[in-house]
Parts: structure tokens; sequence; C-alpha cells
């Protein structure tokens, strides 16, 4: 069965909501955009709204060390027949039990190369301050699959960003996310293609290729 639907977790300004589905709308990848969840009363929650789809905010209940609140999250997704999930822009640990009902089909974005710049506490701008104090010339965008430890699963596809000298964190912050907005839908096109995991590396699917 292939994969159809999707569901986008999102915690603020969804520059990547926008860009999963313009290139679903452009035809770069074929999951379609069917629900959006917010662990914030954020803008990316009336983004999704105006495009149609479903959105919903999810409380401290879901994202909390015992998550009592995310069978009724997953009951939600399961209702709208949600076949994979894509963290974008997603601040949050995602329960273990999520984890668990999507492996294999839930995606995150990280905004460096991973496997550095990675892991609790690396995310936005903590990121970037990090790449740009580690004087590093290359940054760049990861997608993985979503295991239970942050930032760890297998890489689906990175995009590399070239960086200049006089590039601060807010530049360095810029780049990334054009090339966030491209290898997002890029990889979501390899995930519906089908994938298995070798070794912990990522290989398509024979029939695939
Ligand atoms: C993006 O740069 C994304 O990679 C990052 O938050 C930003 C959200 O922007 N995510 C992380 O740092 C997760 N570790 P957006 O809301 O405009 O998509």
């Amino acid at each position: 069965m292939g994969l159809r639907r999707l569901a986008l977790f999102a915690s603020g300004g969804g520059s990547n909501f926008e860009a999963i589905l313009r290139g679903w709308q452009e035809g770069i990848h074929p999951l379609e955009p069917v629900a959006l969840v917010a662990d914030r009363r954020a803008p990316v929650l009336d983004k999704a709204r105006d495009a149609g789809i479903e959105a919903r905010f999810f409380g401290k209940s879901c994202w909390s060390q015992e998550a009592p609140g995310a069978p009724e999250l997953l009951h939600w997704l399961q209702e709208l027949h949600v076949d994979a999930v894509a963290l974008a822009g997603f601040l949050r640990k995602v329960p273990p039990l999520l984890v668990e009902a999507y492996r294999g089909r839930m995606v995150n974005i990280h905004p460096a190369l991973l496997p550095s710049f990675g892991g609790a506490g690396m995310y936005g701008h903590f990121v970037h301050e990090a790449v740009w104090k580690a004087g590093c010339r290359v940054s760049g965008a990861t997608v993985h699959l979503v295991d239970e430890v942050y930032d760890r699963g297998p890489i689906l596809l990175q995009e590399a960003v070239a960086l200049q000298a006089e590039d601060g964190p807010e530049a360095i912050a810029a780049r990334v996310l054009e090339a966030e907005h491209r290898v997002y839908s890029q990889a979501l096109a390899l995930l519906a293609g089908g994938v298995i995991i070798q070794e912990g590396r990522v290989i398509p699917c024979p029939e695939s290729r």
C-alpha cells in the first residue's frame, strides 16, 4: 500500500508546512497534506485552516513524559487515515506511542547537516549560532526518519549550503531555510517511493528505482 495522506506537526511560522503543501500542489511529491498538529497556538494553525486542512492544537498532555493525551492524538490521525507524518519546524519530542505507530513513515527536518549540531536543545537559532561559532563554511538541511532519540534516525536526504565568512547566524538561518524548503518535498517523494533501512542507512526500495 502506497503512502498518500500526510499529517504535519509544526510549532511556529510554518514556512516548511507551506513549502510541503506547495510541493504537493506542484507534483514534486504525492503526499497530500490532510492534517496539521500544533503544540502551541501558532500562526501555522490558521495557515492550514486557510488551505482547507484539518488543523488542531494539542496541548502539554501529548508532549509530557507520560503523554496521557497521545492516544487521543493518534486516534485523530487514524480517523483522518493519515499514512505518514512530517515534523515541519516541530520543537517537541514525539511520544513513543506515535513514533511506534508511524515508524518508517515519520520524518523530521533539522536545520543542519546531521549528525553534527543535533540533539536535545539544538533547534532553531541555537543550531545556527553553534554553526557560526564553530566557523563552519558549510551547513545545510537534513530530513531523517524519526526514532525515539532526538535527531538520530536514519538520514533520508540532505542539502548542503555554502556559507560566506561574513555570514552571521541570521544569514546562515536564511540560507539554510531556502534549502529546507527544497529538500523536504524531495525527501517526501523518496519516502513515498518506498525505502528500506539497511545497517542504519536509508536505501530506496529496488522496485522504486
Ligand atoms: C526550521 O528551520 C526547522 O528546521 C527548525 O525550525 C524552523 C521552523 O521554521 N526545526 C528545528 O530546529 C527542529 N529541530 P518554519 O516554522 O518556518 O517551518
